[in-house]
């Protein structure tokens, strides 16, 4: 049952998106009022979509026609029919809001199932969810998905660190799923309890929900002895589980095209880019009742690329940045990830960092504070300091200051990390 999708081959697959896309755009077209508009503006009827290229002659759909639509604009079905409501957190303006209809519900326990089984998952396994429980996707969809798979699920969500490290010890659980960031929390609370964080239960980590690198997963997986990886999802699309890493080859995320149709786009021009060509990531929902979105503009920015572990669906690149997330920094684009990658291969120098924009004179400045790991000598924190500031030079292009501190002194993330602080002075 789970991995049904997996047994499609690409003709089977292309089949059923055709029928699925010209269904959504019908569903949409017929009863919400935003798509009614806007495919009579743009001169398309869903009547139009006679392959699945066709899709290109469609409109996009950004968060802010979400955030117009406040808060159920954008439902297909009457609110009788809405099961459950999730929302974006809104750090700017209002939530962008999502509903599911119980058939959605199920829809989506089964793609987490099957990316928890991707990841190594297998029903019986004890399944530690850290990710937040609430309005935010992560913690309510990865719970569904891990049922339905068969494991048995420890509802932790976020938070009390202390007692979910007491947890993982005492309820031995295979499979843990948390944000990246918060995975580096908890490893340094189960070193400050004296506990060997690769003696615990753990064998797989499945980690999204905000943007990581090659060397965050080594340094994750050496210290924890597991198989760390990626699991990406968007709430306006469903929440995790759009994508999935697969364990045996750990080469970017297979899409779960069956139900969400992927497409990448030049950010600038629109158009739509072949396979293997950086741009950003649009995504159509191939079978969502409550909330169709067509062409959502994730603003992540990716690559699509042949599938491997699971032939009949493509990959997508490990997601590295969003275009909000990039900073320009005189004229250099400087994306969080980078500044990551550097950190993490310059030794002494802890995962922990932020970066803080400033302004000085009238030119952008950017200060990389990170942590010093426990062990390291004041005479390496200047030296690591240098070689991180050549690093990000040479590899980035743009010169940047750094600020050693002593270990446990930035502030941990409980779930999304916030990366970048914004100190400018506004112009
Ligand atoms: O973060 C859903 C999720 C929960 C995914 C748990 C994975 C695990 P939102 O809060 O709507 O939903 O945020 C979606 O987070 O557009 C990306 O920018 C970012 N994101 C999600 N997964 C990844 C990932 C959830 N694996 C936004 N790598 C997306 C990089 C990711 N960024």
């Amino acid at each position: 049952m789970i991995d049904e999708g997996a047994n499609l081959t690409a003709d089977g697959l292309h089949t059923v998106q055709l029928e699925r896309l010209q269904w959504t755009l019908r569903h949409a077209y017929a009863n919400v009022p935003f798509y009614t508009r806007k495919f009579d503006a743009a001169g398309v009827h869903p009547d139009d979509c006679k392959s699945l290229e066709d899709l290109a002659k469609f409109p996009f759909t950004t968060k802010q026609d979400l955030r117009d639509n406040y808060p159920f604009g954008m439902f297909a079905v009457p609110q009788d029919q809405v099961s459950r409501i999730h929302a974006s957190s809104g750090t700017t303006g209002k939530p962008t809001v999502v509903g599911y209809t119980a058939q959605d519900i199920d829809t989506w326990a089964t793609v987490m199932g099957r990316s928890i089984h991707a990841a190594g998952g297998r029903p019986g396994h004890k399944v530690h969810v850290a990710y937040g429980y609430g309005l935010f996707t992560g913690g309510l969809g990865a719970h569904y998905g891990a049922e339905k798979l068969g494991c048995t699920v420890i509802p932790a969500s976020g938070g009390m660190t202390a007692r979910q490290v007491q947890i993982i010890t005492d309820f031995k659980p295979e499979v843990i799923m948390v944000t990246p960031s918060y995975m580096l929390t908890l490893l340094d609370e189960f070193e400050r309890q004296g506990v060997d964080p690769a003696a615990s239960s753990l064998k797989i980590g499945i980690f999204g929900a905000e943007p990581w690198t090659e060397q965050m997963r080594t340094e994750i997986e050496q210290r924890l002895a597991i198989d760390a990886v990626d699991i990406y999802g968007l709430s306006e699309v469903m929440g995790p589980g759009v994508a999935q890493e697969c364990v045996e080859t750990k080469d970017g995320l297979h899409i779960w095209e069956d139900h969400f149709f992927p497409e990448v786009i030049d950010p600038f021009t629109e158009s739509v880019l072949p396979s293997g060509e950086s741009g950003e990531l649009l995504f159509t929902s191939l079978t969502k009742q409550a909330l169709p979105i067509i062409r959502y503009r994730t603003r992540d920015l990716t690559k699509l690329l042949p599938g491997t572990a699971r032939p009949a669906f493509r990959r997508m690149e490990k997601v590295t940045g969003r275009t909000d997330d990039m900073i320009i920094l005189r004229g250099v684009n400087v994306f969080p990830t980078q500044i990551e990658e550097i950190v993490l291969r310059t030794a002494g120098l802890a995962p922990h960092f932020q970066l803080i924009r400033s302004t000085r004179g009238r030119m952008d400045h950017l200060t990389v504070h990170v942590e010093a790991r426990a062990d390291t000598t004041a005479e390496r924190r200047v030296s690591a300091a240098a070689e991180l500031v050549a690093g990000v030079k040479d590899g980035v292009g743009v010169t940047v200051e750094v600020k050693v501190s002593d270990p446990e002194t930035l502030e941990r993330s409980l779930g999304k990390m916030r990366r970048v602080l914004d100190q400018r002075e506004p112009s």
